[in-house]
């Protein structure tokens, strides 16, 4: 592959057909900088929407630094992968404090805020300040090995690869277009070859194994897991629980509950576990509806049920937070998205509350 040839096919695609993403209007580190935690893990169209309101609510960092836990979480509630908003306020509140609002220059100090990996490190870096480095992930991991033809690519082969070809390029220009071909051209599956405008440097199509290259790798099962969640009322109010900070879905509130053990019915469970994360006795009454829900790593079945306080007062036992609040309430506090969908059960409605 002539490295200079096939990145000036590729940046002039790109330049011409690059979509118009709202952080691609400006380089302001802040903006740059939530846009690519907000892309971890999540697709463009899912980010969009959250990314710009996110920064109506937020248009800096000074009012984001100031803003409370709760809020940051709300704001992000439904983008699922929370360790990021936590992270990202960590960070962007020791910037505030501590470096007197200034931000990292290069990728390496990018790379030493909470939050940043070596992918997001290098495209902010890229992107903000024109470093020439290459931002690698899963997407451009592809490229490359198609662009080799080879069942897979070392890190530092897609490096070796990508940096010789972004020499004269604007970097972050350079790495947006190779991931935006990842994106939108040379897809897992069935990529589309006959739009592809750097096809003709590309030594899996001219194998005709793109379907093929890059080698999958086998899937590994995913555990599941049964869990049980009360919906508990006490005189017109609901008891919800705030997940501790260093958990999953940390900082996020739901309806107390856990997993089913062997044998055990989801009844029993929700006695137990109630007994346990917040110290009250409570009957359990009719089922709700059961949540089917993928996590990363694993998946459940949310099965919730009305409940009724019996005896107890609340105390925090297995939980950061514990409180009766009124159904009005609920809309203001983050729940994850599987708790959402009970309570729009309950509501009779569908979609996200405004926040
Ligand atoms: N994924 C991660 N960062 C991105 C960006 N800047 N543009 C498009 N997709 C991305």
């Amino acid at each position: 592959m002539d490295p200079n040839a096939f990145a000036r096919d590729l940046v002039r695609w790109f330049r011409r057909r690059g979509r118009d993403l709202p952080w691609r209007r400006h380089r302001d580190p802040y903006r740059v900088w939530i846009s690519e935690i907000m892309l971890q893990q999540t697709r463009i169209e899912t980010a969009i929407p959250y990314y710009q309101r996110f920064l109506r609510r937020f248009p800096n960092m000074r009012s984001f630094a100031r803003a409370p836990l709760d809020r940051v979480l709300k704001i992000w509630e439904g983008l699922g992968y929370y360790a990021r908003a936590r992270n990202l306020h960590r960070a962007v509140s020791t910037l505030v404090h501590e470096h007197g609002g200034r931000f990292p220059e290069t990728a390496d100090d990018w790379e030493s805020l909470p939050g940043v990996g070596a992918y997001s490190a290098a495209a902010i870096a890229s992107i903000v300040n024109g470093e020439p480095v290459v931002a690698i992930d899963g997407n451009v991991r592809r490229v490359a090995a198609r662009l080799r033809n080879a069942a897979r690519v070392s890190d530092a082969e897609v490096e070796v690869l990508f940096s010789a070809s972004m020499g004269p390029h604007e970097p972050g220009l350079f790495n947006q277009a190779v991931m935006e071909l990842g994106q939108r051209v040379c897809f897992p599956r069935r990529p589309a070859c006959a739009a592809c405008p750097v096809r003709r440097h590309c030594a899996a199509f001219s194998a005709g194994t793109t379907e093929r290259v890059p080698a999958r790798k086998a899937g590994r099962p995913v555990p599941h897991y049964e869990i049980a969640v009360g919906v508990c009322r006490k005189a017109g109010r609901i008891l919800v629980s705030r997940r501790r900070e260093d958990a999953m879905l940390g900082g996020l509130w739901e309806f107390p509950g856990g997993k089913i053990r062997p044998g055990e019915s989801p009844e029993r469970a929700l006695a137990r576990e109630f007994a346990e994360e917040v110290g009250l006795r409570i009957a359990v009454g009719p089922k709700i509806v059961t949540v089917p829900h993928r996590y990363s790593h694993f998946s459940v079945n949310l099965h919730a049920y009305e409940c009724r306080h019996a005896a107890g007062r609340p105390r925090a036992l297995d939980c950061a937070e514990v409180r009766w609040v009124r159904p009005a309430e609920l809309k203001k506090l983050a729940f994850p998205a599987a708790n959402r969908r009970i309570l729009q059960t309950l509501k009779g409605d569908r979609g996200w509350p405004k926040t």
